[in-house]
C-alpha cells in the first residue's frame, strides 16, 4: 500500500515542501529511506520502528520503502522521524485522515515522544501563504511556529497525542501566536555608567547613528568592553521584519528561547578571541550560521583584536563589506545575511601603555610593532572609525554625577537614522556606511570653508580614496546628529580625528 504526506526541509535562511511517501509491499522484510538523506535521516528507521511499536501499532512485517521528495536534494537531520511515522501507519491503514493541507515536521523518542527540533520558524514561515495549514509539531516547538500568521500550529508531546487528535478523540487546541512587544530594550546595561571617557562615548554615537564600524584602542580598564557592551542599547528598537530575519538564524542555529521565541532586541555577540574561522563564518557539511549571521541587525564585538588569528580576521572582509556569506560546502551551498555593526577593541601594545600621557610603556619598539602588525591590513581600512578610550581620570571616576542615559543618546540616533532613511529610500539601504561614493558626494553640499578643510586635510594626512570616502560618510552623519542639511567646517574637522589615530599607531 501507498501513502504520502507534507513535512519540510531548509536551505540556508528558506524553506522548501518535503513529500514523504512511505510504500508497503510483500516481501522479505526490509526498511529503506531514499531520497539523498544523510546519517541522522537514516538512523530514523529504529527510531520510528521502537517508537510505533511503543505507541501502541504495529510495525509492518513487509517491505517498506519510504522516499523524500525531491530526491535530489539533501536532507538531513532527525525533522522526517515524524512524517515518516505517520505515512507508514496511514500505508498500513492503522490510521487514516485527509493529509492534503497538513505538515508533520520532529524527532521522536524510541517510547514515541517528540523531541525539538531546529529550524522551525523559517519552516512555519514558508506555509504561511497556503491559507489553513496544520502544522504537527513537537509541543516545544510550538510557540517559535506560531509566529507565523495564518497557519494552525498542534504541538504535541507524543505520537499517540497526535493520533488521539487526528481520530478526532482528543483535540490540540492550535497556538495562540505570541505578541511583538512594539519597543524593546535590554535595559540592563544603560551608558549612564560610564564615567568620563566624553571623546569615545561621542564616537559611538555616531558610529551607532551611521552605522559605521569602529574600533576602541586604549589601555587596560579604561572602559572599552564596557562601552562596547551598552551600544545596543542606544541602536534603534528591531523593527518586526529584522525581528523575523534575525529569529530564523537563531532557529537554524537552534538557539532559540523556546517559550519566548521571536528575539526582540538586536543582537550583541562577543566570540572568543579562540574562535575559528568556521565558527565567525558558519560551516559544517550543511553549513549553520555562524557568529557573524547570529550578529545579523546587531552588533559583533572583537575584544582583544590583536589576539584573533590571522585567517579569523581575513574571512571577514568579505562578508563586511557584502552583508551577507556564501558558504560553500560538498552538500550544499548556502547563503546567511550578515548586516552588521563591527565593534572592535585592543589595546595598543602588550603592556598597554603605549601612547599614554600618564604612565609609561614597557615594550619595546619592536614589540609594540609586532603586536600591531597583528591587524590585518585590509580589515583596518574596513573599519571607518578609531577612537582612542585614554584611562578614565579620578575626578570622574568618583564624580557623583551620572552620566548621560543610553535612552537620551538613542532619540538622537533614531533622528538621524530617520534622516538617513527618507535620503536613501528606495535605494535598498539605509545608513550613511552603505552610501556609495557617488551618492555620498552628492549628499555632503559642503561650504567653501568645509570644503577647503577636507582638501587640506587630505592633503597633509595623504588620506587615501577609501578614506576620504569614509571622512565623506562620517561627516554626513555628523551633520544627520546635528539636524544640519549641509555638512559644515566643523563636521569634517569631527570626521577626520577618527580617521588620524591609525596613523598614530600604525604607521611607524
Ligand atoms: N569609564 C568608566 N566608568 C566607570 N567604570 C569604569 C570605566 N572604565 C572602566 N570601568 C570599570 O572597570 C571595569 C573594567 O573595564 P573594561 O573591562 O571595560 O576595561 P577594558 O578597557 O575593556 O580593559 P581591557 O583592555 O583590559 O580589556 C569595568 O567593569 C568598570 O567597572
Ligand atoms: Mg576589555
Amino acid at each position: 500500500m501507498y501513502a504520502k504526506v507534507n513535512s519540510l526541509g531548509i536551505i540556508g535562511l528558506d524553506a522548501y515542501k518535503v513529500e514523504v511517501e512511505a510504500d508497503t509491499s510483500s516481501g522479505l522484510p526490509a526498511f529503506d529511506i531514499v531520497g539523498l538523506p544523510d546519517t541522522a535521516v537514516s538512523e530514523s528507521k529504529n527510531r520510528v520502528r521502537a517508537a510505533i511499536k511503543n505507541s501502541g501499532y504495529k510495525f509492518p512485517v513487509s517491505r517498506i520503502t519510504v522516499n523524500l521528495a525531491p530526491a535530489d536534494v539533501r536532507k538531513s537531520g532527525s525533522v522526517y522521524d515524524l512524517p515518516i511515522l505517520i505515512a507508514i501507519l496511514l500505508a498500513t491503514k492503522q490510521i487514516s485522515y485527509d493529509f492534503r493541507n497538513s505538515y508533520f515536521i520532529g524527532e521522536l523518542s524510541l517510547e514515541g515522544k517528540l523531541r525539538p527540533i531546529n529550524g522551525v520558524l523559517p519552516m512555519a514561515i514558508s506555509i504561511e501563504q497556503n491559507k489553513n495549514s496544520n502544522l504537527f509539531l513537537p509541543i516545544d516547538n510550538s510557540s517559535e511556529a506560531s509566529v507565523a500568521k495564518g497557519i494552525n500550529v498542534f504541538g504535541a508531546s507524543s505520537v499517540s497525542s497526535i493520533i488521539s487528535h487526528l481520530k478526532g478523540e482528543e483535540p490540540i487546541v492550535p497556538m495562540t501566536p505570541p505578541e511583538f512587544p512594539s519597543f524593546y530594550i535590554d535595559n540592563v546595561l544603560d551608558f549612564s555608567d560610564v564615567r568620563g571617557q566624553t571623546v569615545p562615548r561621542r564616537a559611538v554615537e555616531i558610529a551607532v547613528a551611521g552605522g559605521h564600524n569602529i574600533l576602541m584602542i586604549g589601555p587596560p580598564g579604561s572602559g572599552k568592553s564596557m562601552i562596547a557592551k551598552r551600544i545596543p542599547s542606544i541602536m534603534p528598537p528591531l523593527l518586526y521584519e529584522e525581528s523575523l530575519e534575525t529569529t530564523k538564524i537563531y532557529s537554524i542555529a537552534g538557539l532559540v528561547d523556546r517559550k519566548n521565541p521571536l528575539i526582540t532586541a538586536r543582537p550583541f555577540r562577543s566570540p572568543h578571541h579562540t574562535v575559528s574561522p568556521a565558527g565567525l563564518t558558519g560551516g559544517g557539511s550543511i553549513p549553520k550560521p555562524g557568529e557573524i549571521s547570529l550578529s545579523h541587525n546587531g552588533v559583533l564585538f572583537l575584544d582583544e583584536l590583536p589576539e584573533f588569528s590571522r585567517t579569523s580576521m581575513e574571512v571577514l572582509r568579505q562578508p563586511l563589506e557584502d552583508g551577507k556569506i556564501t558558504i560553500s560546502r560538498a552538500a550544499a551551498s548556502l547563503t546567511y545575511p550578515c548586516s552588521l555593526m563591527l565593534v572592535a577593541a585592543m589595546n595598543p601594545c602588550p603592556c598597554g601603555n603605549f601612547g599614554s600621557k600618564t604612565k609609561v610603556c614597557s615594550c619595546s619598539n619592536l614589540a609594540v610593532e609586532k603586536y600591531l602588525s597583528r591587524i590585518s591590513g585590509p580589515l583596518l581600512d574596513r573599519i571607518d572609525m578609531h577612537v582612542e578610550v585614554p584611562a578614565v581620570d579620578y575626578k570622574s571616576l568618583s564624580s557623583e554625577l551620572k552620566s548621560e542615559s543610553s535612552s537620551a543618546i538613542r532619540e538622537r540616533v533614531v533622528k538621524a537614522r530617520n534622516i538617513q532613511k527618507s535620503r536613501y529610500r528606495g535605494k535598498g539601504y539605509f545608513c550613511n556606511k552603505d552610501a556609495s561614493p557617488s551618492v555620498i558626494k552628492s549628499a555632503c553640499r559642503m561650504s567653501a570653508e568645509a570644503e577647503n578643510m577636507l582638501k587640506r586635510a587630505f592633503e597633509r594626512l595623504s588620506l587615501s580614496a577609501r578614506a576620504y570616502t569614509k571622512v565623506l560618510r562620517i561627516s554626513r552623519t555628523i551633520a544627520d546628529l546635528e539636524g544640519s542639511e549641509s555638512v559644515e567646517k566643523s563636521h569634517i574637522a569631527e570626521a577626520i580625528s577618527f580617521r588620524t589615530l591609525d596613523r598614530k599607531y600604525f604607521v611607524r
